[in-house]
């Protein structure tokens, strides 16, 4: 049995570090991206509070396509440059987007969802997915997790 669970009111940078121990301890030993990025999308609910969707989208043809998540269903194809995940990785940065409404071209996969971080993970240099964080709170998301959330798509960019 996998018994990964936060501490209860513990500071953001202990959430994330404890969040990137559990990544890297879960998926060790581990040569299948999907099923590792299916335990990360499972440790990014159970981990973070506020979320309505947590999850990874795959370059895949030169688009972003679904990859595992915790969530609702969701919009399987993102071309580049579309929506947040799509400015993540045209871009490469990160994109934090307090209010989603005042984002232009933000795809609405879920009504509820009010603000998002999308964080790219890069392998070698190239952009190989996003990491894809919802939330029904409208700025629900910070640089602390930006910087947690960069730090754990480091970690894993090897194991997807
Ligand atoms: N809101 C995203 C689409 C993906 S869903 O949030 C799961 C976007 O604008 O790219």
């Amino acid at each position: 049995m996998y018994d990964f669970t936060p501490i209860p009111g513990q500071p953001k940078s202990a959430l994330y570090r404890d969040l990137a121990e559990a990544a890297l301890a879960i998926t060790r030993g581990e040569p299948d991206g999907v099923a590792n990025m299916a335990n990360c999308a499972a440790l990014l609910a159970e981990f973070l509070p506020d979320l309505n969707w947590a999850g990874f989208y795959r370059m895949v043809g030169g688009a972003l396509v679904l990859g595992p998540f915790a969530g609702r269903p969701a919009c399987i194809r993102i071309a580049l440059g579309q929506g947040v995940c799509g400015a993540a990785a045209a871009t490469g940065q990160t994109q934090l987007v307090p209010d989603v409404h005042a984002f232009p071209g933000h795809i609405a996969c879920d009504a509820a969802s009010r603000s998002e971080l999308v964080v790219p993970v890069r392998r070698n240099g190239t952009v190989i997915a996003v990491i894809d964080l919802d939330s029904p709170v409208l700025a629900r998301f910070d640089a602390e997790d930006a910087a947690g959330i960069e730090a754990l798509a480091a970690a894993i960019a090897d194991r997807i």
